[in-house]
């Protein structure tokens, strides 16, 4: 493999900058590595020699643009696995039977921001239906799957990993939702992939979402790769999305010390969550 070449102070500077301008997130200085080996393998794949030369091309019209997207597929960390902290999903389980037994309503909206390749979507999905199949009367939901990166969501749209990648699910579960194809695949099955659709989005253009009135709202393991002003930025514009009553759910320390009036926080002691108030305060 060949050496990516050395990244410049002031372009590592420029990069920097433009990453946290454009996506929020801040790379320090043990990251600038990783960057010059993503940014010089792309480099590469384009033939453009230089950094700087690089960096005209993805800041350069529609071109740019969607260059930029190719690039973001590279730079952003899409680690993720099913049921990845189960008590975030144990404590959804409990809510949407809470939620069925004492509200009228037929149906619940959900969303995972910062979905990567679908498997939090997913473990989303599967917790629902499972309260949703203890309940006496029809309840059914629908979850949006959100994230920055293109390559993430195809992934995620296709549904289908391998037995490795399913890990975290306990095998009954396995057995009722998704199905194996030939090459020791699985699939996720129909009934529960239709309930699902993914978006790109970018946090930071969250005022394009049109998700309103979410009963579930889960954003882990994103904010951490964000300022902290932004963070907080970023949580008082989901309160805004959530339904009275709805739920917030997001990963353990990605936020300290944060509060919002119409919020109260669950009390679980390894779920990091919050209700929004039925009625707002007076
Ligand atoms: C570490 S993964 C977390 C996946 C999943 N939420 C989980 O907890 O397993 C972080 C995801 O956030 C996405 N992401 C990073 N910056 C983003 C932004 N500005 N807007 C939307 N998604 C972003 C990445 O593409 C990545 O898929």
């Amino acid at each position: 493999m060949r050496r990516a070449p050395e990244l410049p102070d002031a372009d590592f500077e420029r990069w920097r900058q433009l990453l946290e301008m454009r996506a929020g997130m801040v790379l320090d200085d043990r990251q600038r590595s990783f960057l010059q080996i993503q940014l010089a393998a792309r480099m590469r794949e384009l033939e453009i020699a230089d950094y700087d030369s690089y960096y005209q091309v993805v800041c350069a019209g529609i071109g740019g643009r969607i260059e930029w997207v190719r690039l973001l597929d590279r730079l952003t960390i899409q680690a993720t696995r099913f049921f990845r902290h189960p008590p975030s999903f144990a404590l959804l389980e409990a809510y949407v039977s809470e939620f069925a037994r004492t509200t009228e309503g037929n149906g619940l909206t959900l969303w995972s921001l910062g979905c990567a390749s679908g498997e939090e979507a997913f473990s989303m999905a599967i917790s629902t239906a499972e309260a949703l199949s203890r309940q006496p009367r029809p309840l059914t939901f629908a979850l949006t799957g959100t994230d920055i990166s293109s390559e993430a969501l195809r992934q995620a749209r296709q549904g289908t990993y391998s037995l490795q990648r399913l890990a975290g699910v306990p095998a009954s579960l396995r057995e009722r939702y998704f199905r194996t194809h030939a090459d020791g695949s699985f699939e996720v099955t129909a009934g529960l992939a239709e309930r699902l659709c993914f978006a790109r989005l970018n946090v930071l253009e969250l005022g394009q979402a049109p998700l309103q009135g979410l009963n579930v709202i889960f954003c882990q393991n994103l904010l951490i790769y964000f300022r902290r002003w932004l963070r907080r930025d970023l949580l008082n514009q989901l309160v805004q999305r959530l339904a009275p009553g709805g739920l917030l759910v997001l990963g353990v320390g990605e936020v300290s010390n944060w509060s919002h009036p119409q919020l109260v926080p669950v009390d679980h002691p390894e779920v990091l969550a919050f209700t929004r108030q039925v009625s707002p305060p007076a």
